[in-house]
């Protein structure tokens, strides 16, 4: 492989936790790249380190004689414990200790009905957590939680989410702060009355995020002078954001606890909040006072401990004119949430801002079942909610006999239709027709089921994509001059694998005007100022605002020439003028497949995305970003699905051989492209999100394809062949 010069500057100098010292100057640059970084495709910086095996992730750190936590979880799906008998366990080796609900530490009531384990009998689903048992070796740990017998009294449940369910209801604010309703002019009138309608109901199966590093911890709890204190090596989405939830729930202040996470194996949004193995590994910690507490979950563990999406039920109808204009747009959805607190995902969210139209309605209803919490999981809200709408905008074409794209162009609002602000960019047209043009759109047939070739019918597909800036407070950033032009810049920003490492450097190198070189990030602790997570596809976004905040503070405090240890710690004021603005990013996607005639066995042949994703800081975490997400939106569309089995209430699809994640394989060729305009409304340099877009109307895209190849109409996820079979 050629070497370019930004591969050799890139190696440089980022000083990793976890890293001895730099990593190897090896790779030092020869005429070291002038200030102007940002827009450069810069590798990882923390790709050697990973490669190598030197990042240390939450469970490889080391710590002096750890415990291993193995967890005992229920297999009652409601009721509750009636004794649980830890003799045989105990009798495994002498290192082994069982905390139970009988002997765990108390919690505050402020940890919330999610986080409270251990704390009394009761069961509410099937894998909660009855007991740690902890042990000096992995296996001694999970031999011994074999052996712990639990007697349980059990009531009947209830964990099929159905579209009418009697107990459905309309939840508070939606996860966002949204409403979980909205309305606008008179949507039945305008549906009885249109020219064309839709009226179709779409379903998506529950989905679980499977990061490559399941959930892991290292807990360690010390006492001085009376005064508690937990240091946790995590894998999260963002260090200060976990502590400032983590603490409380412990009963303790955020100074008492600091939470340490360099390198995370994937989130996909189960990293976001504490998680009941949180508490468990800290009350296991707390009850061996000295020893750290090391627990890394089974995979099996994180289809009930670690959140999912919820299954979905939407109802889309449409009103138009023969020409197309939408006269009526009206999105109803019903989920699941845990009967013991609501979780409601923003589904139909984009519904009130992605297309004009008169008159327009949306709903959100939550079944509370006894299941654990849903929770954010890759693009919540827009995922799910753009597989039915995008899917219903398609049928619509096909009724009234246009152009898919040309739906979507004569449905293009001025402002957001719903709170009538201008857009502070939107290139949602734009996108739909580079993307046409790169994909050869115009020689396309619109007729169904009309290329067969070689036993596999073909067909292309559209859908468009949008995604929200997120409603997140500043975040805060500090910068220190460590002499001979070089600097330290901290914030606690989580790199879950996007890159966030490098782009951080970046960003932070083009507002100090040095090199890359010359800066020391420092991300991943809660030692460094307070920022939101790397969630809602803010990261980026959130961070940079900071950084380059910070360093116009720090050059207004202490001048160009500042002294060495110079500092200065800021939050950067929010732009007024945001207010005035609906702010998103848009997104055009693309989707070739293939459907054999006899098996009905789908391949998607090509995936191609155009995005309107603002400044790009490095093209190449960028790319790897978006078809990251299109290949999510593959996998949605063609694979995931957690199956409940409704008599034990627990899924069945446990694994990652039952739940299917698309892999190489299964992905032939991907494109990302952006449009790349700088929107500087969103954040002072310009970026809009591109961490979830990449897999917003993927699967609709697809769903179309598969359409327009067979003529059959699949309303259902996953695309599976019997769904293709006569
Ligand atoms: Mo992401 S699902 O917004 O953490």
């Amino acid at each position: 492989m050629k070497r370019r010069t930004f591969i050799k500057a890139a190696a440089v100098t980022a000083v990793l936790p976890g890293v001895e010292g730099r990593l190897p100057a090896t790779a030092a640059p020869a005429n070291p790249i002038p200030p102007g970084v940002v827009g450069q495709p810069l590798p990882r910086v923390d790709g050697p380190a990973k490669v190598r095996g030197l990042a240390r992730y939450a469970y490889e750190q080391p710590v002096h004689e750890p415990l291993y936590l193995y967890p005992v979880t229920s297999t009652t799906t409601r009721g509750k414990v009636t004794a649980i008998d830890t003799s045989r366990a105990r009798a495994v080796h002498r290192s082994v200790q069982v905390i139970t609900h009988e002997t765990a530490a108390r919690l505050p009531q402020a940890a919330g009905p999610d986080l409270l384990i251990l704390q009394d009998p009761a069961i509410a689903y099937h894998g909660q957590f009855l007991a740690a048992v902890v042990a000096d070796t992995p296996e001694i740990a999970k031999q011994a939680a074999d052996l712990v017998t639990v007697t349980c009294e059990t009531a009947d449940h209830d964990t099929e989410l159905r579209p009418d369910h009697p107990a459905r209801y309309k939840p508070g604010p939606l996860n966002g702060g949204y409403p979980p309703d909205s309305a606008e002019g008179d949507v039945e009138t305008a549906l009885r009355t249109a020219a064309v309608t839709l009226d179709q109901t779409y379903s998506a199966p529950g989905y679980h995020h499977v990061p490559m590093e399941a959930a892991t911890t290292t807990a360690i709890w010390t006492t001085a002078g009376g005064v508690d204190h937990l240091t946790l090596y995590d894998s999260n989405q963002g260090a200060a954001f976990l502590r400032s939830m983590l603490a409380p729930a412990l009963g303790l202040a955020p100074d008492q606890v600091d939470v340490i996470s360099p390198f995370v194996g994937g989130a996909f949004g189960a990293k976001t909040l504490p998680r009941p193995h949180h508490i468990l590994a800290s009350l296991a910690a707390k009850a061996a006072p000295g020893r750290p507490v090391k627990l890394a979950l089974a995979r099996r563990h994180t289809f009930a401990g670690t959140g999912y999406r919820a299954p979905a039920f939407q109802r889309v109808r449409l009103g138009a004119r023969h020409d197309g204009v939408l006269t009526a747009i009206s999105h109803d959805v019903v989920q699941q949430t845990s009967r013991y607190s609501d979780f409601g995902e923003q589904t139909a969210v984009q519904t009130r801002m992605l297309y004009a139209g008169a008159n327009r309605s949306t709903t959100h209803r939550l079944v509370p079942l006894d299941v654990s919490m849903p929770s954010v999981m890759r693009a919540p809200g827009e995922g799910p909610g753009s597989f039915a709408f995008e899917s219903a905008m398609d049928e619509l074409a096909e009724k009234i006999g246009i152009d898919p794209i040309e739906l979507r162009v004569r449905n293009e609002p001025k402002v957001d239709p719903e709170s009538g602000r201008p857009f502070s960019s939107r290139l949602l047209v734009p996108a739909l027709r580079e993307g046409a043009r790169r994909f050869g759109w115009a020689s396309r047939n619109p007729e169904p089921r009309a290329r067969l070739k070689d036993g596999w019918w073909h067909g292309t597909g559209v859908a468009a994509a949008s995604y929200p800036r997120p409603p997140f407070p500043q975040s805060s950033a500090s910068v220190r001059a460590l002499g001979e032009g070089r600097y330290e810049v901290g914030v606690s920003a989580a790199d879950i694998g996007t890159g966030a490492w490098t782009i951080l450097a970046q960003v932070a190198a083009d507002a100090l005007q040095v090199r890359v070189a010359d800066v020391n990030l420092q991300i991943g602790s809660s030692a460094q100022p307070f920022a939101m997570p790397a969630a809602g596809s803010g990261g980026t976004m959130f961070w940079s605002d900071a950084i380059i905040g910070a360093v116009e503070e720090f050059r207004k405090q202490h001048g160009r020439t500042p002294p060495t240890g110079a500092t200065t710690t800021a939050t950067p004021a929010k732009d007024p003028e945001q207010d005035r603005y609906s702010m998103h990013a848009f997104g055009a996607q693309f989707a070739e497949v293939r459907i054999n005639a006899d098996t009905g066995e789908i391949r998607v042949s090509r995936m191609l995305g155009v995005f309107d994703v603002g400044r790009i800081i490095n093209p190449r975490t960028a790319r790897s970003q978006l078809i990251g997400g299109m290949t999510m939106g593959l996998s949605m569309a063609l694979h995931e699905e957690s199956v409940m089995d409704n008599r034990y209430g627990h899924v069945m699809t446990q694994d990652l051989a039952s739940y299917h994640f698309a892999a190489n394989a299964d992905v032939e060729h991907i494109e990302a492209a952006w449009l790349g305009e700088p929107d500087t409304h969103q954040n002072r340099l310009g970026a809009k999100g591109l961490g979830e877009i990449g897999l917003v109307g993927a699967a609709a895209a697809i769903a179309n394809a598969a359409w327009h190849a067979t003529g059959i109409r699949v309303r259902a996820l996953p695309l599976t062949l019997d769904k293709f079979l006569p």
